[in-house]
């Protein structure tokens, strides 16, 4: 598999200039005692057999578009602590297919079955707690989820259920709450590009002018329905930790 996967990356090198343009890199940055551990060395080549991204580890954090280690989202626990994902760069494509690969079940999966020595090494982050009780509930968290279902989930993965809808170029939600002003995003996303072509809040001016009709039928949404949106999204890390979301 070793020598399979080092010939495909030798081809990949190959290619003509004219590809270059689109080389597809995410910069990755784990402290050692995570890359001591082989874990990356195991998930990463598999992620890119996949998904034909590269992953090139670099030293600085400041240089990365994804950093492991103690801030951000949760992911997984294991060689002494709780490693969270941050994103850097909000929007790279590549970037995010990374860190929806590392929070998706196939990723999870990957991970928990690292078990270089027969036993394996990580498991599911146990933060449960503290994750719940730093946020402030103040919208409707279950009216939010409904709300996603049906109005966000055209364009955006919003859950596991939602995973194969969606606009693949579009964030998921769970990598939106990965980052550091995510309820910024979310309180106002209706003004945020796209969606201000498109949305239409009950109270509120469109932002689209008169004599430029959305693209396609509006979607409508209230105040209450965006907090409820808040108040869901704030819940997400919770919902994703340990076993997949289970619905009854
Ligand atoms: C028609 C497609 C579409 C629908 C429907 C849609 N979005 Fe988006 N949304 C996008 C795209 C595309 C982006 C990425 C924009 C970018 O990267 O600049 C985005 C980005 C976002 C962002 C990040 C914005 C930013 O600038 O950081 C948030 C938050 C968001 N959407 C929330 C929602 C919510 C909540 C709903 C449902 C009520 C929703 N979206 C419905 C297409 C859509």
């Amino acid at each position: 598999m070793a020598a399979r996967i080092s010939i495909l990356g030798l081809c990949l090198g190959l290619l003509p200039a004219s590809a270059g343009a689109e080389d597809r890199i995410v910069r990755l940055h784990a402290p050692p005692a995570l890359t001591q551990t082989g874990l990356l060395s195991y998930i990463l080549p598999r992620f890119s057999l996949k998904t034909q991204v590269r992953v090139e580890p670099v030293d600085d954090p400041a240089a990365a578009d994804i950093v492991l280690g103690a801030e951000g989202r949760a992911l997984f626990e294991g060689a002494g602590q709780v490693w969270h994902m941050s994103l850097a760069a909000p929007g790279d494509a590549d970037a995010e297919r990374l860190a929806d690969w590392l929070t998706s079940d196939i990723g999870r999966r990957t991970v928990l079955g690292y078990a270089p020595e027969g036993a394996a090494l990580f498991s599911p982050p146990a933060e449960r707690a503290v994750a719940v009780a730093v946020v402030e509930m103040t919208g409707d968290a279950v009216l939010g989820h409904d709300v996603a279902r049906e109005k966000c989930t055209r364009c955006h993965t919003v859950d596991d259920d939602s995973r194969m809808s969606g606009i693949g170029s579009t964030p998921s939600f769970a990598v939106l709450r990965s980052l550091a002003d995510w309820e910024a995003r979310f309180a106002a996303f209706y003004a945020l590009k796209p969606h201000g072509a498109f949305m239409i809040v009950e109270g509120l001016d469109p932002l689209f002018p008169d004599d430029r009709p959305p693209p396609i039928a509006p979607v409508e949404v209230t105040l209450d329905e965006v907090a409820a949106l808040v108040a869901y999204v704030a819940a997400l890390p919770a919902a994703d930790l340990g076993a997949p979301l289970v619905h009854q």
